[in-house]
């Protein structure tokens, strides 16, 4: 473990004269420096546009970034490499899911199917297209633990539902939903499925082809890779037939004033000249987690969820949020008589940095009848002791709130 912080130059610092105790990994996580290496040796070295020049530096740029896309393929076991976008994050991916496959396809009468512990990136998309088309935004319900209600999420599809879009692992819960059980019963009625994966793929290996899942979406940074870069899977026939999601350089195969011929894929996806750092930033940050030792990765990280379960659930006056049986790397709570936003700002005096606040989850704050939480959110090279520093911090929070 010890070894694994050293890899992280952010996590060695003082916050108030507290060594920091990093928490808000859900929100961001930290870069290890075999990230922030790649980035300057990027800019260093090889900085150039990709696909265009004959030089050097262009096919050097060209090589890591194309390397990177057979990167996220294996990481993600997708079948090719074209079924890998690079986008500027799980926000443009849904967007972009939205727009391309949705705008054509989604009609008056029809319907999208969401869930209530959706993060705002995968409702406003939707609810954008279903108001420009006169559909119907559904919305499946869960229980008061956190978990979905796989029976009534069944009931809602229906002949309407045009597409699913669900988180894997919930921003604000930590709710694991059972992904490949929905797929089955969406594909049953022929109804594509969106996984939001931005809070999974930190936490346990995604395999799109075990999952059958027809698009998955992932963010960069909260992978320890760079801000501004991110990954929609599309399986093929799906990308294929789906028109360009933005219109410009790179995209394109030919172009007259009459008639654009698209670029095949995956490039008919990536308009402009694309986040080339954050694309090799990313590599590297695959690189670093395929260097590290899984099972013992997955353990540790269960084993921090626990402690942290208990030591909260031990404090008077706290109560946990989302209580589901399969949660990776999130506990949110409240404290009795405390808004979290004085629990954020006394942890904060003690380095300790969690999120407090509705955790772009509006609706499903509403659900559990609370305006905001707060988040300790879990990482890889969090330890023990941060958990009973948190522990603590949250002890004194009592004592200044009586
Ligand atoms: C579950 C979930 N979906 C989507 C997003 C949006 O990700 P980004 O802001 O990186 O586009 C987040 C970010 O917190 C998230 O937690």
């Amino acid at each position: 473990m010890e070894r694994i912080r050293e890899d992280f130059p952010i996590l060695a610092q003082t916050v108030f004269g507290k060594p920091l105790v990093y928490l808000d990994n859900a929100a961001t996580a930290q870069k290890p420096r075999a990230v922030i290496d790649a980035l300057t040796r990027y800019y260093a070295l090889d900085n150039a546009n990709i696909h265009r020049g004959l030089h050097q530096l262009s096919e050097r740029s060209t090589a890591a970034y194309e390397e990177t896309r057979a990167k996220v393929r294996r990481f993600l076991n997708a079948a090719e490499d074209r079924e890998i976008l690079f986008v500027r994050g799980t926000t443009e991916a849904i967007n972009l899911v939205a727009s391309s496959y949705g705008r054509p396809r989604v009609g008056r009468g029809d319907e999208v199917l969401i869930t209530t512990m959706e993060h705002h990136s995968n409702i406003v998309p939707w609810q954008m297209l279903c108001e420009e088309k006169g559909a119907r935004l559904r919305v499946a319900p869960i229980n008061d633990d956190g978990e979905l209600l796989l029976d009534e999420f069944e009931k809602l599809l229906g002949p309407a539902t045009r597409i699913v879009s669900m988180a894997h692992v919930s921003n604000a819960l930590g709710t694991v939903n059972p992904i490949r059980r929905i797929v089955e019963m969406a594909h049953r009625r022929n109804i594509p499925v969106l996984v939001d994966g931005a809070q999974a793929a930190p936490h346990f290996p995604v395999d799109v082809r075990a999952l059958d899942c027809d698009f998955y979406a992932l963010s960069g940074h909260k992978l320890f890779g760079p801000t501004g870069i991110g990954v929609l899977y599309g399986k093929a026939a799906l990308l294929e037939a789906m028109p360009p999601y933005q219109g410009g350089g790179d995209m394109i195969a030919s172009v007259t004033f009459e008639k654009t011929i698209y670029n095949r894929l995956p490039h008919k996806f990536e308009a402009g000249t694309p986040d080339i750092a954050g694309v090799i930033g990313l590599g590297a940050a695959l690189d670093y987690l395929a260097s590290l030792e899984t099972e013992g990765r997955a353990a540790h990280e269960e084993d921090l969820l626990d402690h942290a379960t208990r030591t909260l659930a031990a404090i008077p006056r706290v109560r946990i949020v989302g209580r589901a049986k399969q949660k990776t790397g999130v506990v949110s709570f409240i404290v009795e008589g405390v808004h979290p936003h004085d629990i954020g700002t006394i942890l904060d005096r003690e380095g300790i940095a969690i999120r407090a606040g509705h955790h772009c989850a509006q609706p499903l704050m509403e659900r559990f009848g609370v305006p905001a939480t707060a988040r300790a959110s879990l990482a890889l090279y969090n330890t023990h002791r941060e958990i009973d520093a948190l522990g603590s911090g949250v002890r004194k929070v009592l004592e200044v709130f009586r």
